[in-house]
């Protein structure tokens, strides 16, 4: 029998403004994410996908369907419980980056342990670390407009993967790194999901990361289209 999905989404839908304005999104989407994969989300611009990844972290609501991540269903529940939930167990690399301009490298991805009670110098110790693994280890220090749009991406990568969630979902986290910065970012990503205990949705445009795919789910219009095996499947 199948282990319960990471995360389990039924029927989603979602429609942005309302009357003459009105954008459907999603429609009637089903998705399964497993632990221990890495799942490759492609499919046209504006075909739904960080949408999906908004509404699977908590930070969007859908308007019908159901999304349950790691066995808890986030809709209709406070911001606040939300918010925990984000902060504990999912790590989120932003299609913008999103990271805060008056804080450092190190202080950006120190901060996802310090929402969780680590004390402030061992918080950027650790970050420290993660930043040395995406290649960053003398950027430490540096302010986010002080480093390029490759740099600040693995800022990003780094923040979501410091407090070793058990669902990482990536919106294009290779679109600003040339190639073989890509490359090994992703390898870095599928050593994360070779942990059974750890699930990553990655959502992205760049063919070339596709051998790193355990799984391929495309979508269209707002659903589901297809969901094959990626070529990592069976590879260690
Ligand atoms: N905040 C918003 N308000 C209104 N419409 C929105 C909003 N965000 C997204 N949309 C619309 O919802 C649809 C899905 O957008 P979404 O951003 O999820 O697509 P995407 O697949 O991530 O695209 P891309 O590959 O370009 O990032 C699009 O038609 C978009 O215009
Ligand atoms: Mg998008």
């Amino acid at each position: 029998m199948q282990p319960t999905p990471a995360v389990r989404c039924r029927g989603l839908a979602k429609t942005y403004g309302r009357g003459d304005t009105a954008t459907p999104a999603l429609r009637a989407l089903d998705l399964d994410v497993r632990a221990g994969e890495l799942t490759l989300l492609v499919g046209p611009s504006g075909c739904g996908k960080s949408t999906l990844l908004s509404i699977i972290a908590g930070l969007l609501t859908p308007d019908g369907g159901s999304c349950e991540v790691l066995g808890q269903s986030l809709s209709g529940r406070p911001e606040v419980e939300r918010a925990a939930f984000r902060r504990d167990h999912v790590g989120f690399v932003f299609q913008g980056f999103n990271l805060l301009p008056s804080l450092t490298a190190a202080q950006n991805v120190a901060v996802a342990l310090m929402l969780q009670g680590v004390h402030e110098r061992v918080a950027v110790a650790r970050a420290r670390v993660v930043l040395g693994q995406v290649g960053l280890a003398d950027r430490g220090d540096a302010y986010p407009m002080t480093l390029s749009g490759g740099q600040q991406q693995r800022v990003a990568i780094a923040r979501a993967l410091v407090h070793s969630p058990a669902l990482v979902v990536c919106d294009e986290p290779t679109s600003a790194l040339d190639h073989a910065t890509g490359q090994s970012v992703m390898r870095q990503l599928r050593e994360v999901a070779r942990d059974a205990s750890r699930a990553l949705l990655v959502v992205t445009h760049d063919p070339r990361i596709h051998d790193y795919a355990d799984r391929i789910v495309e979508m269209d219009d707002g659903h589901v289209i297809d969901d094959r095996a990626g070529p990592a499947r069976d590879s260690t």
